[in-house]
């Protein structure tokens, strides 16, 4: 077995450049992509779930509290050459775990495995945490305790055949956990989606937003955290990197400050969110009371169509129910009609969005200037993009 440990050494200080690198939901690489270039880095390498670059501690943070669609920020421990599980703990026990977990402290290990000779990546989990915990015990006579929760250190693993990258957690839990979210209704949107499609429609809150079907509101909220600059990672307490041993401070408390000028000073245009369901709404309210937001949005009980619409236009979102997870199959059709005729008659000079499964986004009469995929929740799903012109020039009617 040959083990490959990076010549200056496997653990992280503030002045080591080492391959960072942030993953999201397959499709989303694009706007992912898009947020690490407007943060002013340099991407080595990248592919359909996640971006590469290289960096200290600091950018490690900085990507952790502002990036919007990605899941994790993956900061590179090792890499080993292993054919089955025993070359893999073999190599990992090698590593100088000591110096990056506390011996007193809890880790977690995920992996994505494609090895013939693993079938099942809990084993894989389980026999790399082996690696850990017994390369600890071997330094300092106890061991760390090891599970699922993935609330403080987390290591992660991507082995490929006979490659196995390790890499340290800096965000611990998904990214898109923004904490906010206390009470999700039926079927919501993870913030990330909702994120790349507020980037998708170039939304910046310097025009009015309307969100009607709003559900838990996480479409409206991460409007309004974009439209005031708000760093997603402020509004969590709990990362990764602060489980570690290599974890500064000051640094994080720098990043932090720095992430809190990005802050934009004054009231944003119009945020209006609606839904016929009183508890969804009253969810939205409480979610965005979580997040800081609420004073920026402006809620309604009320079908769709009756949504009251700023005078001046703006965008225009409408996530609807999706006959696999929710809604009557039979009323769908009609619903999403309903929808169309709602943007052409009520939504004039605005530009709207549908976001729904590809097999129901027949149904809206409208024909779209855009149709970008997106997958959700294991659905094959479209944000569906329509200039509404006012006046005479009206958008094209499918027959
Ligand atoms: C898929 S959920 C929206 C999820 C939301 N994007 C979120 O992140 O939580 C669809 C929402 O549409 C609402 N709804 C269904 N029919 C409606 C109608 N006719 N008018 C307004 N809202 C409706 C439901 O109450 C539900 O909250």
């Amino acid at each position: 077995m040959d083990t490959e440990i990076p010549a200056n050494g496997t653990t992280s200080t503030p002045e080591t450049p080492r391959l960072l690198r942030a993953t999201c939901a397959p499709e989303l690489a694009p706007w992912l992509r898009q947020e690490v270039e407007d943060l002013g880095y340099e991407i080595e390498h990248k592919d359909h779930t996640g971006v590469e670059i290289r960096g200290l501690m600091r950018d490690a943070m900085r990507l952790t509290l502002r990036l919007r669609t990605a899941y994790h920020v993956l900061q590179r421990f090792a890499d080993l050459k292993a054919k089955d599980s025993d070359a893999m703990y073999e190599g990992a026990i090698r590593l100088p775990w000591e110096r990056v977990i506390p011996p007193d402290g809890y880790v977690t290990v995920t992996s994505t495995v494609k090895n013939d000779s693993i079938n099942n990546s809990m084993f894989a989990n389980m026999r790399l945490k082996d690696a850990i915990v017994d390369r600890i015990n071997g330094v300092h006579g106890h061991r760390p305790d090891a599970g699922s929760a993935g609330d403080r250190s987390v290591v992660h693993m991507y082995w490929n055949e006979d490659h196995c990258r390790i890499s340290l957690d800096i965000s611990g839990r998904k990214l898109s956990d923004r904490g906010y979210r206390r009470i999700p209704r039926r079927a919501p949107m993870r913030e990330t989606i909702a994120a790349a499609l507020l980037a998708e429609t170039g939304y910046d809150g310097s025009a009015p937003i309307v969100v009607p079907m709003c559900g838990s509101g996480t479409i409206a909220i991460e409007a309004a955290l974009i439209a005031t600059g708000r760093a997603p990672g402020l509004l969590r307490s709990n990362f990764g990197v602060q489980h570690l041993l290599t974890f500064d401070h000051e640094t994080w408390s720098d990043e932090r400050a720095e992430a809190r000028k990005l802050r934009t000073p004054g009231q944003p245009a119009p945020i209006v969110v609606s839904d016929i369901d009183p508890e969804a709404v009253e969810a939205t309210r409480k979610n965005a009371v979580t997040a800081g937001v609420d004073h920026l949005l402006d809620f309604h009980v009320c079908d769709f169509a009756e949504t009251p619409m700023p005078q001046d236009p703006g965008i225009v979102i409408l996530h609807g129910e999706y006959g696999q997870r929710l809604g009557n199959q039979d009323d769908l059709p009609e619903t999403y009609a309903r929808m169309g005729d709602f943007l052409k008659q009520k939504c004039g000079g605005w530009e709207g969005h549908i976001f729904t499964s590809r097999e129901l986004s027949g149904n809206i009469g409208l024909k779209p200037a855009r149709r970008v995929p997106f997958e959700h929740g294991g659905i094959d799903c479209r944000l569906l993009k329509y200039e509404l012109y006012s006046g005479t020039r009206r958008t094209s009617i499918t027959g």
